[in-house]
């Protein structure tokens, strides 16, 4: 079976700096370091290397060939990642000598993507496909239709967090992934606890906790703990965990044991600095 991922690709640009720079000022940077990231290449990432086959819905702009050729190096699917004119989506990060970031991002080709070639990907589903998709791109409305028109399993990880991009498309998910915070941030907005959403199956993760699994269908909440590590950076823990979920249901695993299998992969990456080139594999796990 295959995965659908409509996502986003970014640049991850880490500049170290012994503080954050003030208005006005010009400050040398430590180190440099340029990564593949965003949410949606994360995802496709994890859920590649966790085994599935993941076809990535997508664009990149003129600098982002390395960053499709990267994909397709670690097995993604890219026929449907567009190239386009203009710049890739890009994350300029500032890490200074206390741990403390500050990020800049450009959304770039991530919302240029052409809704028909949403839909025209598409066509290539089969039932028993799963899809997903996260806040990064725009097209959003348009892959929940064409998904669900489909008959697919659809997931969203609501991130990062918009209400009113949550309540676009929340009729149409079966699977909705959240961290504590953007529950919280669902709730208020909404009114609506948790269990009480129109979706299936609602999964609120707690960091080292580990995850809250809302069964809305049966009213039943499961607490899926974590393994213990010491974390080292959590950047893409949450991606991690949604592209291992994604994979072990496309594999025919229960909830239960996408969750378990998701929060092992989660776990070891939240030891390892870096996004998408360091999420760990199978056989890793
Ligand atoms: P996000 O990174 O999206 O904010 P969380 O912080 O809830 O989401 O983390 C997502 C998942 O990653 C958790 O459900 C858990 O499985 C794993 N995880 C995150 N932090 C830790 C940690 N300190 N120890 C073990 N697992 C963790
Ligand atoms: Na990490």
């Amino acid at each position: 079976m295959t995965v659908w991922n409509l996502g986003s690709v970014n640049a991850d640009m880490v500049f170290r700096v012994p503080h954050m720079p003030a208005p006005g000022e010009t400050l040398s940077a430590t180190g440099y370091q340029k990564g593949l990231g965003g949410k949606g290449a994360n995802m496709s990432v994890a859920a590649t290397r966790a085994g599935s086959h993941v076809e990535h819905i997508g664009a990149v702009g003129e600098d982002g060939l390395w960053m499709k050729e990267r994909l397709a190096g670690y097995g993604v699917g890219t026929t449907h990642l567009a190239e386009l004119p203009g710049p890739t989506g890009q994350a300029i990060i500032y890490l200074d000598a206390e741990g403390e970031n500050q990020i800049v991002l450009l959304a770039g080709s991530n919302t240029e993507i052409s809704e028909a070639a949403i839909a025209s990907a598409l066509e290539g589903a089969r039932a028993g496909d799963i899809a997903v998709f996260q806040n990064e791109t725009n097209g959003q409305q348009a892959f929940a239709r064409a998904v669900k028109a489909r008959g697919l399993r659809l997931a969203y990880a609501a991130a990062p967090f918009d209400a009113a991009a949550v309540a676009a498309v929340l009729d149409q998910l079966d699977i909705l992934v959240m961290n504590e915070v953007e529950a919280r941030q669902l709730q208020d907005a909404t009114g609506l606890a948790p269990e009480a959403l129109p979706v299936a199956e609602v999964l609120v993760t707690l960091g080292a906790k580990g995850c809250r699994r809302f069964d809305t269908v049966s009213g039943q909440v499961q607490d899926v703990p974590a393994p213990k590590v010491t974390p080292v950076d959590t950047t893409g823990a949450g991606d991690t965990f949604t592209g291992y979920l994604l994979a072990g249901l496309d594999q025919g695993l229960s909830m239960e044991e996408a969750i378990t299998l998701a929060q092992k992969a989660a776990a070891v990456m939240v030891t390892r600095l870096g996004t998408a080139d360091v999420i760990p594999t199978r056989a890793e796990i």
